[in-house]
């Protein structure tokens, strides 16, 4: 119990030390996954998977930047600070399928 709580922290604690990649990688983990599969399966009903998103915006990633810095319609405001919605966006665009 104690080991897997510190586990917890440890992950919570990993992200600011991270590369972008895994900044990034980690906030669609903590603010994304509920709504948004990461493969070929949909979480929501109406929400693109993440694969399907890295998709829409290929070769776009100032549209989906500027994206993930404005609130829109079904999705919370996350408030992410720019260099939080770069390092997102740059892992979005890295999950498109092969
Ligand atoms: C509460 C559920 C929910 C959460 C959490 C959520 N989304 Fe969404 N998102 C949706 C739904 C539903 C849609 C489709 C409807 C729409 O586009 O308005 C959507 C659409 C999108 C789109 C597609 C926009 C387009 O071009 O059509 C992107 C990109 C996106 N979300 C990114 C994200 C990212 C990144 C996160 C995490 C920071 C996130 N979403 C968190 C529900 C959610």
């Amino acid at each position: 119990m104690r080991a897997a709580l510190l586990a917890g922290a440890l992950l919570i604690a990993a992200p600011a030390a991270a590369q972008p990649q895994g900044e990034g990688a980690a906030l669609a983990q903590r603010w994304c996954a509920a709504c948004h599969a990461d493969g070929a399966r949909r979480a929501a009903d109406a929400a693109p998977s993440i694969p399907e998103i890295a998709q829409r915006y290929a070769g776009a990633p100032e549209r989906l930047n500027a994206f993930l810095q404005a609130a829109h319609g079904p999705m919370p405001n996350f408030n992410l600070s720019r260099a939080e919605a770069e390092a997102l966006a740059a892992w979005l665009l890295a999950q498109a399928p092969r």
